[in-house]
């Protein structure tokens, strides 16, 4: 190939750029770095905030209690409805389902965790929904695909797919609202392993993300005041989708107790942050928590 003297200029030139980019991100990486060395708090209390913003080398399965913490993670929620013609099968190839779809986790393990809840008799328009979450999004996507080719996904319609990802507070940070953020570590979750999940997109109207942060913040204040009751019975997990989807947010909870659960809501229903909500539910999705081989199994054999 020739290469004119020009150029070879501009390759000196790419050539120069690149290092000084990767000089900057170096840069970049030890500024957020030292910044992470005293992380906000997840929204999640009650489990440590992971300091790695970015994924860690992957070298096993990934770490479920880091990856549940840290920011800047992925979550793709999916419900999921089972087509009649599933059960036309013969019992034999229903069997085999479960562990077809748990050789599918495994294979993806090192990249994504999958939670699976039961919501059969619970809703209308799906029988089960699944929670992943990945540092990389392409990572959850590759399991999906892969899912969906087992003869169980094969059969499944989905009913509803949303996706966020999770960040450091915004609002109820030490900095800005240090009472109510010390609140929020002052009580964790006491009651018995909770049962059930709940799946809640959210979505402000124009006029929420127009008011002033000041506002905004003191909207989000008064929100906080009456949950902080219910952190000893709700364990929660917020993840931000604006741009990513159409919703602003994907709230998930996890009780035991679906009376406090009830009257949770009721608490958030009456406080003026309610007034700019143009999305709060629709769907809103119920579900068990339970294994996902034993999800396959109830919805493939009836137990
Ligand atoms: C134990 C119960 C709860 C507690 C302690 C709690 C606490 C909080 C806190 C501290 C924030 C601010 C996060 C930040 O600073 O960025 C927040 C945000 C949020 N919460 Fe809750 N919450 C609870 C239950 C709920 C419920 C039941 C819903 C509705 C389904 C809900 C929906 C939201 C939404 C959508 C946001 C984000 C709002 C925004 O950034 O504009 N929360 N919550």
């Amino acid at each position: 190939m020739h290469i004119s003297y020009s150029n070879l200029h501009i390759f000196k030139e790419l050539a120069m750029n690149k290092v000084m980019i990767t000089l900057a991100s170096i840069g970049i990486l030890l500024t957020s770095g030292s910044a992470l060395s005293d992380p906000a708090p997840m929204y999640k209390p009650g489990e440590t905030a992971s300091p790695a913003m970015a994924a860690p080398a992957m070298t096993g399965p990934i770490d479920r209690a880091k990856i549940l913490t840290a920011p800047g993670v992925f979550g793709a929620f999916s419900t999921y409805m089972i087509r009649p013609d599933y059960y036309k099968l013969s019992a034999a190839e229903r069997k085999g389902a479960a562990a077809e779809v748990m050789a599918v986790v495994d294979k993806h393990k090192e990249k994504v965790i999958v939670d699976a809840y039961l919501t059969r008799g619970y809703e209308a328009k799906s029988d089960y929904f699944l929670r992943v979450h990945a540092y990389d999004a392409a990572a959850a996507q590759a399991f999906l695909v892969d899912f969906r080719a087992t003869r169980f996904g094969m059969y499944s319609d989905v009913t509803e797919a949303l996706v966020g990802i999770t960040k450091a507070l915004n609002y109820i940070s030490k900095g800005k609202s240090p009472d109510l953020n010390k609140g929020l570590s002052g009580a964790t979750y006491t009651g018995d392993a909770p049962r059930f999940a709940f799946m809640i997109p959210v979505k402000k109207s124009a006029d929420w993300w127009n008011l002033p942060e000041e506002e905004r913040l003191r909207n989000m204040e008064i929100h906080t005041v009456p949950t902080l009751a219910y952190l000893v019975n709700v364990k929660r997990k917020l993840y931000h989708s604006t741009g990513l989807d159409d919703t602003d947010f994907i709230t998930y909870f996890e009780t035991n107790d679906l009376a406090a659960f009830n009257n949770l809501l009721l608490s958030l229903a009456m406080v003026p942050e309610n007034k700019y909500h143009v999305r709060w539910g629709n769907p809103t999705v119920m579900g068990t928590i339970q294994p996902f081989a034993d999800v396959v199994n109830k919805l493939s054999m009836g137990h």
